[in-house]
């Protein structure tokens, strides 16, 4: 009887670990591909590389390998939250976890590296 309590807590406790650590990413609290449709899609398409709107104003392409190493995320973070020429600033919009959570989305985009 006592063992099966114990296990009990046991897995309890497992659990908790895993579920506080899902809480503690951001992806796991903002919807990072929602803010992206709703505010950089018109823009930068669905599959980041540019829509028409968004190419004449002179979007780059988020698909592409050398683009993605030639930025930073804080030089995104800080791009997003100020604007950048054309690109509107998004500071009044989203909140800083909102702006880190879709850098992150924007580096899904990148091509896939043969190795690291
Ligand atoms: C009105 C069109 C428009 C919208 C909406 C828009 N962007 Fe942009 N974005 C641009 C343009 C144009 C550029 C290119 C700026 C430049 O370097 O001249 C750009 C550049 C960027 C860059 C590269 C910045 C850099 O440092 O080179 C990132 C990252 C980016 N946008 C993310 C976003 C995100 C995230 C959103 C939504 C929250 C968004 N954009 C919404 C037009 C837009």
């Amino acid at each position: 009887m006592k063992k099966k309590v114990l296990y009990g807590v046991v897995v309890l406790l497992f659990f908790s670990v895993i579920q506080f650590n899902a809480s503690d990413t951001f992806a796991g609290k903002i919807d990072y591909k929602k803010i992206y449709n709703n505010d950089c899609k018109k823009c930068h398409e669905r599959d980041g590389r540019g829509t028409k709107r968004g190419k004449k104003l002179g979007v780059p392409d988020f698909t592409d390998g050398e683009w993605q190493d030639s930025v930073t995320d804080n030089q995104m973070i800080d791009s997003i939250t100020n604007g950048k020429k054309k690109m509107p600033a998004q500071k009044h919009k989203l909140s800083p976890e909102d702006i880190k959570a879709v850098v992150k989305y924007i580096r899904f985009f990148a091509p896939k590296k043969k190795s690291y």
